[in-house]
């Protein structure tokens, strides 16, 4: 196992791979405020494009919380921050957003952005807590490819 960080608390953080598609999927699945979720085609394109920077915690084989991040060359983005419910305020979320940090900053990348929905109030507080600014000053509009031909 390659495991990039460890805590005094007893879980580790590695990065995410294939092989825990089943296991992410299935946590993002039964998390609140998750939208969007891809497919495993999806999230192997997505690894392919972004090495060593997603990343999952986990405890005796256990999955605690995962993170899907990336970048495009130019920002960072981070997707799906979860943790199990009986995993919570153990420092699991805060340990996964500080490695992809560490992890885009090593790759140079300069600012990193997340979206959450607009009633998930509760992780709006986590990420002022952990130092991110709510952008007032943007509007974000979207194109869904499949429906426009
Ligand atoms: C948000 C979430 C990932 C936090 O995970 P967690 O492992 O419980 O968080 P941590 O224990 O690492 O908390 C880190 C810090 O944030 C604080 N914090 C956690 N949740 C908070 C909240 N809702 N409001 C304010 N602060 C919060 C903790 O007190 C802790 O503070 P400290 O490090 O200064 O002592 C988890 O609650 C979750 O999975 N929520 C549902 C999914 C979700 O909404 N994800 C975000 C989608 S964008």
């Amino acid at each position: 196992m390659n495991v990039v960080n460890n805590h005094s608390d007893s879980y580790n953080l590695r990065p995410l791979t294939t092989s825990d598609f089943d296991n992410v999927i299935t946590l993002w699945r039964s998390t609140d405020g998750m939208s969007q979720l891809e497919s495993p085609e999806e999230l192997q394109r997505f690894l392919d494009r972004n090495p060593d920077c997603s990343i999952l915690a986990e405890e005796d084989g256990v999955l605690l919380g995962a993170i899907l991040c990336g970048h495009d060359g130019r920002r960072g983005y981070m997707y799906h921050a979860a943790v199990s419910v009986y995993a919570r305020g153990r420092g699991v979320g805060r340990a996964m957003v500080e490695h992809c940090v560490a992890r885009l900053k090593q790759l140079q990348i300069q600012r990193l952005t997340l979206f959450t929905l607009n009633d998930n109030c509760p992780a709006k507080e986590f990420w002022k807590h952990l130092g991110f600014r709510q952008r007032n000053d943007i509007s974000l509009f979207a194109l869904d490819l499949k429906e426009f031909d």
